[in-house]
């Protein structure tokens, strides 16, 4: 099996080179990659690199991520995360490839307290989930053969992250405020590349397959938490971790989201219900906790 990646440096990318490795052949791209052209802002060489490449399986971990950014360059936001997948699909449909992708809670408007299922109705609040949910309907409309994993509050022990601030603030202040009325649950890349590896395995090598495997999928850590739980467990974990850790922060302040203006507005109800996932695949999803225990011993 050939598979092709693109976005290998992103948070999930970076572990889907590790988790899709052993599936087959894997040629992984970014932007800046020489041979073959991973710009997902450049549609012609992504059709190309399809077309010459020709791949059993396009997993596409590529986005315009910048939540508040995309408020202003709405054009670009939606070239990555609509028009480019779009392409990929049509190139995908045209090869009888799979097309994997990601998309985001953020398709949602965060009304109520349910964890939303996949035929819940979409309404973005903001431009970054208004394109994602716009690729969505462009991969559907041209290549049936999909896997769309919705996810959230996506993290990795590499790069930047929540955990990582709020430990560099706990060592800074004494005082934390964080937003405690937007609710999800902490999905490590780990977890996303390693479930998507496994349907992929599912899809693609058993021919029979999961009955009407194709179509959209939530994806996160079982359980929930607000960004201020998610604070208050990291800076306990960490000094479990490592009891000589020095952080002077006393307290995390629980504060409404009004309380830190952004550009674009973010849902209040970020839950995502996976049981469609979980029986589809057979798979069983952590809860939130242990994958970030896990990121913590890595990054201490
Ligand atoms: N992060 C979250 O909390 C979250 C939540 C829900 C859903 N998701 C979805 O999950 C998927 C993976 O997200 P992530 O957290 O891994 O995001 P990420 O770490 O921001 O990675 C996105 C990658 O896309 C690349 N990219 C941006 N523009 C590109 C272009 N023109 N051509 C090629 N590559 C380009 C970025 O490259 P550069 O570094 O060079 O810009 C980056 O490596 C995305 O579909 C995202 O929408 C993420």
């Amino acid at each position: 099996m050939k598979i092709l990646l693109l976005g290998k440096n992103g948070q999930v990318g970076w572990e889907l080179q590790r988790s899709l490795a052993p599936l087959g052949e894997l040629v992984a791209l970014d932007r800046h990659s020489q041979d073959f052209c991973g710009d997902m802002a450049n549609l012609q060489g992504l059709a190309k690199t399809v077309q010459t490449l020709r791949p059993d399986v396009i997993v596409n971990a590529a986005a315009h991520t910048a939540v508040d950014k995309a408020e202003s360059e709405p054009e670009l936001a939606r070239l990555i995360n609509a028009t480019a997948p779009g392409v990929l699909a049509q190139e995908a449909h045209q090869l009888g490839a799979w097309l994997v992708h990601y998309s985001t809670d953020y398709v949602f408007d965060g009304s109520g307290s349910q964890p939303w299922k996949e035929t819940d109705a979409p309404a973005p609040l903001n431009i970054y989930g208004q394109t994602k949910l716009e690729g969505e309907q462009l991969i559907a409309k041209h290549c049936p053969k999909h896997l769309i994993f919705r996810t959230s509050w996506v993290y990795a022990a590499r790069g930047g992250n929540f955990a990582k601030t709020m430990l560099r603030l706990a060592r800074e202040r004494e005082r934390l405020t964080v937003i405690d009325d937007q609710w999800g649950a902490p999905t490590g890349a780990e977890l996303i590349a390693d479930v998507t590896a496994h349907a992929i395995r599912q899809v693609v090598q058993r021919p029979a397959g999961p009955q009407g495997a194709a179509g959209i999928y939530h994806l996160a850590a079982s359980g929930q938490a607000t960004w201020n739980g998610y604070a208050k467990h990291v800076l306990s974990e960490a000094k479990q971790a490592q009891p000589a850790i020095e952080l002077v922060a006393k307290e995390v302040t629980p504060v409404p989201t009004s309380a830190f203006p952004t550009p674009a507005r973010r849902p209040h109800n970020s839950r995502l219900n996976t049981e469609k996932l979980q029986t589809a695949f057979g798979l069983t999803l952590p809860d939130w906790h242990t994958g970030v225990a896990r990121m913590l011993r890595e990054i201490l």
